[in-house]
């Protein structure tokens, strides 16, 4: 049996946080579609290293090219980064390096320089200027192609940008595609789960993708 909801969210739902379902779809609490995490790395208008952890992204392609799209908040740091320098890379973490993700929500003032603050590695890409992680096994350097709001009076905004450099770290480049993903451990952020029937909200956290 379907059941079928409107985008509307209903009064039983409870909210994982307060105003979670003004701040965010309660759809996306309800649907759990798993994103891949990944650290976005600017540079600050002073120079800094800044490190946003980050999901609502995706990455599309053809022989033309390969891009990465992203969908960003309004008024936070990395946005303003690459409004100003039109370029950011895209690193993938292991879940082994959960910690010092954690660290670049954590610090993640002005002065702060986010790399090393988190306890990673600065190297420099080969393209941009936005510094990379060098601990992590993918690095993707990215230059902007457009931007938009998400809809009109959006808080968020949708960068497309092009996908110029990549870095792979030999562990990252085996063909066994279970070793593949054994190697990159890549986190997928899954939200709080809401049951739409009984409005009931579970704490979500980061999965990872194996072969069954
Ligand atoms: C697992 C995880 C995923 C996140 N995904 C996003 C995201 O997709 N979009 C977003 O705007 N913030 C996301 N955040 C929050 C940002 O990492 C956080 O607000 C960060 O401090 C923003 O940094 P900035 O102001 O330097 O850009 C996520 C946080 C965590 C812990």
């Amino acid at each position: 049996m379907k059941l079928e909801f409107s985008a509307e969210p209903q009064a039983h739902f409870q909210e994982p946080w307060p105003n979670a379902y003004a701040i965010f779809s309660w759809l996306e609490f309800a649907i759990s579609i798993p994103y891949p995490t990944y650290l976005i790395t600017t540079l600050k208008e002073n120079g800094k290293a800044n490190a946003c952890w980050h999901s609502w992204g995706c990455f599309s392609g053809t022989g033309q090219g390969y891009s990465a799209l992203m969908v960003l908040t309004e008024g936070g740091h990395t946005c303003a980064n690459i409004l100003r320098a039109k370029e950011w890379c895209i690193n993938l973490p292991q879940l082994e390096q959960r910690a010092p993700c954690e660290n670049t929500v954590a610090h993640n003032g002005l002065e702060n320089d986010e790399i090393t603050d988190a306890g990673f590695t600065a190297e420099p890409s080969r393209i941009i200027r936005s510094p990379r992680i060098a601990e992590c096994l993918v690095a993707m350097e990215c230059q902007l192609t457009w931007h938009r709001p998400l809809f009109e009076d959006s808080g968020q905004r949708v960068f497309a940008g092009r996908i110029v450099h990549v870095a792979l770290d030999e562990r990252a480049c085996t063909a066994d595609p279970r070793l593949r993903l054994e190697q990159l451990n890549t986190m997928y952020n899954v939200l709080d789960t809401l049951d739409p029937l009984s409005g009931e909200t579970r704490p979500g956290g980061l999965g990872i993708v194996r072969f069954p």
